[in-house]
C-alpha cells in the first residue's frame, strides 16, 4: 500500500505551546508517595525527591505539571499541606479512599517541579470550598509579601512567591463521583465568581475552567455552553478529560479512537465559539486537554483495592504495544488541533496511568507509552505544518473511515529541524510512505525510528524494557521527498536537517 504526507513551508496550523506536553500528578496511589517521593530511598535528595524519576522525568522533558488533583483536589485543604511537617494532619481523602499524611504540600511540589524545569498547573478545590479558599491559596501563592497569607509563606521557607501561572477552577465537576458535584448553573456561577476574584489578586494567571469529563457525559455540550455563558469574560482556557481504552480487544476499533479524540475536540471548539459570538465577545477561549490517556487496565485490581491505606498500587496500568501506538495517534491528533489546543496533560506522570513507574525501595522502569510521549515532546516543537494525507482507509466499529496512515510533520526553525511522526495502522500491510515537501531544504536524515513488530500485547517490566524505538536507516531522499517504508502496526519518527 502506498501512502503520502505533504507539507507546504508557510503552510502551518500553529506554533506549538510547549504546555502542549504537560502531565499530572495527584496525590493518588503511588503518584506522589513511593513515586516521586520516597525519602528512605537510596536516590533521595535531602528533600525526600528521588532522583532517578526526576531523571526519567526530564527525559520526558515535560514543560507544565498539573497538581495536586484531579478528584483528589475536590476535597483537599491546601492548609494541611504547608508548615512543619511533624504539624501536618493525616486526612482522609475522599476520593480514593486513602489516607493522606500530607507530607508533600505545595513548598515540595514547587521545588520538585522546578528540579525537573517545569511549571506548576495548580488546582483550587471547587467542591467542597469555594472563593475565599482559591484566593488564599493564590496569595499565598503568588503575592510578593506584606499580607498574612504571603508572609505565611515566607514564614514557611519560600522567600519569594511561586509564581504559578496556569490555575484550573476545580476538577471535572459535572461527575457525580465528584465531592462537591455541581450542576452547570452552580458550577458556573461559582467558576465565574472565583475567577473574577482570583484575577484581582493576581490578574497575570491564566484559568481553566472545567468542561466534561468526557465526550460520554450526558451533559456534554450543554455542560460546556452553559460554563462558558457564564465564565466566558472571565477564563481563558477550557478543559477536556479523556481516557481510551480496548475492553473489546478490538485493535482496529482501538486505534481509530485518536478520530474520536479529533471529534471531541472540534466540537468543543465549536461550542466555545458558539458562545464568543452568543456573547459578542473579542475574546477566544482556547482548550486545556488536561487529562488524557489509556486507562482501563487496572480497573479491576483497583475495584478490589482494601480502602484506608498509605499510598496503595491504585489505577496502575501496564501499557502494552498497541497502547503505544494509540498514544502515538493521540499525540499526532493534539498536533494536529495546535491551533486550538494549548495546553495538554499526560494523564498521569509516575506510577498512576503513568509513563513512568518505580518499585517501591527499588528500580524505576519505562513504560511502552514512554517513548512515543518522549519522542513527540523532545523533536514536535517550532510548528505544526497543515498536513495533506493520501492513505488508503478501513472501517472499524463506530468509525466508517480510518486513514491506515496517522501522519504529521512539525518543523522548528532553530535548528532547521523536519520531524515526521507517523503511525502505520494495517495489522498486515507495509506502508510505502512518501513524505513530499514544498519550500524548506533539507540534505540529511537526522535520525529514523521506529517501533515495530513486537507482540500487540508485549509490555515492559522492571529491568525489561523491551518494547522501545530502534534505529533504523530505511529512509532515502530523493529529490524533494523522503520515502521510506512503515511496517505493518508501526510508530516512527523520521528527523531530516
Ligand atoms: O487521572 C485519574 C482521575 O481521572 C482524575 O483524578 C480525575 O480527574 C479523572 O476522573
Amino acid at each position: 500500500m502506498k501512502a503520502k504526507l505533504k507539507v507546504q513551508r508557510h503552510q502551518e496550523i500553529s506554533e506549538i505551546d510547549a504546555r502542549l506536553y504537560g502531565s499530572f500528578v495527584e496525590h493518588l496511589g503511588r503518584a506522589v508517595y513511593n513515586g516521586i517521593y520516597e525519602p528512605t530511598h537510596q536516590s533521595s535528595d535531602s528533600e525526600g525527591f528521588r532522583d532517578d524519576v526526576k531523571q526519567l522525568v526530564k527525559e520526558l522533558n515535560v514543560p507544565l505539571v498539573r497538581y495536586p488533583g484531579g478528584n483528589f483536589v475536590s476535597g483537599y485543604k491546601w492548609e494541611d499541606g504547608v508548615g512543619p511537617k511533624e504539624n501536618r494532619p493525616r486526612k482522609l481523602d475522599l476520593a480514593w479512599r486513602t489516607i493522606e499524611t500530607n507530607e508533600v504540600g505545595v513548598h515540595e511540589f514547587a521545588k520538585w517541579a522546578k528540579e525537573v524545569d517545569a511549571e506548576v498547573n495548580m488546582a483550587v478545590n471547587l467542591g467542597t470550598r469555594g472563593i475565599e479558599e482559591a484566593i488564599e491559596l493564590l496569595e499565598y501563592c503568588n503575592f510578593e509579601s506584606g499580607t498574612y497569607w504571603s508572609d505565611l509563606r515566607k514564614e514557611h521557607g519560600t522567600e519569594e512567591p511561586f509564581g504559578f501561572k496556569t490555575w484550573c477552577l476545580g476538577n471535572e465537576m459535572d461527575g457525580p463521583w465528584q465531592i462537591g458535584h455541581k450542576t452547570a448553573d452552580e458550577y458556573g456561577r461559582l467558576a465565574a465568581e472565583t475567577a473574577k476574584a482570583m484575577k484581582l489578586v493576581d490578574s497575570t494567571i491564566d484559568l481553566v475552567v472545567c468542561g466534561s469529563s468526557s465526550s460520554t457525559m450526558p451533559t456534554f455540550g450543554d455542560w460546556e455552553r452553559i460554563v462558558l455563558e457564564h465564565t466566558y469574560e472571565y477564563v481563558d482556557y477550557l478543559s477536556l478529560h479523556c481516557y481510551y481504552g480496548n475492553r473489546d480487544n478490538d485493535l482496529e476499533n482501538y486505534l481509530a479512537q485518536s478520530l474520536d479524540m479529533d471529534q471531541f475536540i472540534k466540537t468543543v471548539v465549536s461550542i466555545c465559539d458558539y458562545v464568543k459570538v452568543k456573547k459578542g465577545s473579542d475574546r477566544k477561549i482556547n482548550l486545556s486537554f488536561d487529562e488524557w490517556n489509556v486507562w482501563y487496565h487496572s480497573n479491576d485490581q483497583d475495584d478490589a483495592m482494601e480502602p484506608w491505606q498509605v499510598a496503595p498500587p491504585l489505577l496502575e496500568d501496564i501499557y502494552n504495544f498497541e497502547d503505544a501506538l494509540l498514544i502515538g495517534c493521540l499525540l499526532i491528533t493534539l498536533l494536529k488541533n495546535s491551533d486550538r489546543v494549548k495546553i495538554a496533560c499526560l494523564a498521569q506522570l509516575v506510577n498512576v496511568i503513568a509513563p513512568i513507574m518505580t518499585e517501591n525501595d527499588g528500580e524505576t522502569w519505562k513504560q511502552t507509552i514512554f517513548y512515543p510521549f518522549m519522542q513527540v515532546s523532545n523533536y514536535g516543537r517550532g510548528v505544526v505544518l497543515t498536513p495533506s494525507v493520501e492513505s488508503e482507509a478501513y472501517s472499524a466499529k463506530g468509525f466508517k473511515h480510518v486513514p491506515y496512515l496517522e501522519s504529521i510533520a512539525t518543523y522548528n526553525e532553530e535548528n532547521n529541524e523536519l520531524v515526521v511522526f507517523a503511525v502505520n495502522r494495517s495489522q498486515d500491510e507495509a506502508l510505502e510512505f512518501i513524505f513530499e515537501q514544498e519550500g524548506f531544504v533539507f540534505d540529511s536524515i537526522i535520525e529514523e525510528s521506529t517501533m515495530e513488530g513486537f507482540d500487540i500485547k508485549a509490555v515492559n517490566g522492571v529491568g525489561a524494557e523491551v518494547v522501545k524505538p530502534s534505529m533504523v536507516e530505511k529512509a532515502k531522499l530523493e529529490g524533494t521527498c523522503l520515502i521510506t517504508t512503515l511496517s505493518p502496526l508501526s510508530w516512527n519518527v523520521i528527523r531530516i536537517k
